[in-house]
């Protein structure tokens, strides 16, 4: 998979995804994250790519040239899966839109800034748009860098162990059951003995209990979707 990301802060990114579990996946080859600089894009001496916005108002708008010609370059070298743009007013992150997400051979990431980009390009270019929750942020950075690190996280061979990102909260609409490690006694506080028992269907079976009764007591919502 690749995934290109147009922003005016690519060293925000690029300190992201030299750094966290990503790394791994893009080290194998698996993943290639490209941060483009929409400054190499930008008008005149200064590189601007921000501009007023018309009738007027507080903030500025992202220009519309400096982005298209961003996003015609890419698109010159490849077809794109989906160009997303990430901002408040889209549909919520889920993690049923990152499986689908993470079948993906090329993604594109706008990540906004200011009061937004100019909605031209939102008709022309944009195919879906990701909010990763109700709050607004300073830019579409982390926003993508988030939205990135769940879809890569379900690439096989991206993490330490495959099956892992199979059993994680939200796969299937329950929160995951709580864990344990080394020691068995922490300071007279022991691990559940079930865990300790070698018995894997047993095992299987409290997990599932515990996921229910996590769901139920911390996300009604989701509990009343398992029903
Ligand atoms: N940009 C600013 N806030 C955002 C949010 N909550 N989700 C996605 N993009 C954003």
């Amino acid at each position: 998979m690749r995934i290109d990301i147009i922003t005016c802060l690519p060293a925000l990114l690029e300190g992201f995804f030299s750094t966290s579990i990503v790394k791994r996946a893009m080290d194998a080859g698996t993943v290639t994250v490209n941060i483009i600089d929409l400054r190499d894009f930008g008008i005149g001496k200064s590189r601007q790519i921000d501009d007023y916005a018309f009738g007027g108002g507080a903030g500025m708008v992202m220009m519309i040239e400096p982005l298209v010609d961003a996003i015609e370059h890419l698109q010159s070298e490849r077809s794109y899966d989906e160009v997303i743009y990430m901002t408040p007013d889209g549909e919520l992150l889920q993690q049923q839109i990152t499986n689908t997400l993470s079948l993906s051979e090329n993604l594109m990431i706008v990540c906004g800034h200011y009061k937004g980009i100019d909605e031209r390009v939102r008709e022309k270019y944009i195919t879906r748009e990701i909010s990763i929750g109700d709050y607004v942020l300073s830019g579409g950075e982390i926003p993508a860098a988030v939205l990135s690190d769940a879809i890569i996280r379900l690439i096989p061979g991206a993490m330490n162990d495959e099956t892992s990102a199979l059993t994680d909260s939200f796969q299937d609409d329950l929160l995951s059951p709580p864990v344990y490690t080394r020691p068995a006694d922490f300071k007279g506080v022991k691990v559940p003995e079930v865990l300790l028992s070698g018995n894997f269907k047993l095992i299987e079976d409290w997990r599932t209990e515990k996921a229910l009764e996590r769901t139920k007591e911390r996300r009604p919502d989701l509990w009343k979707k398992t029903l």
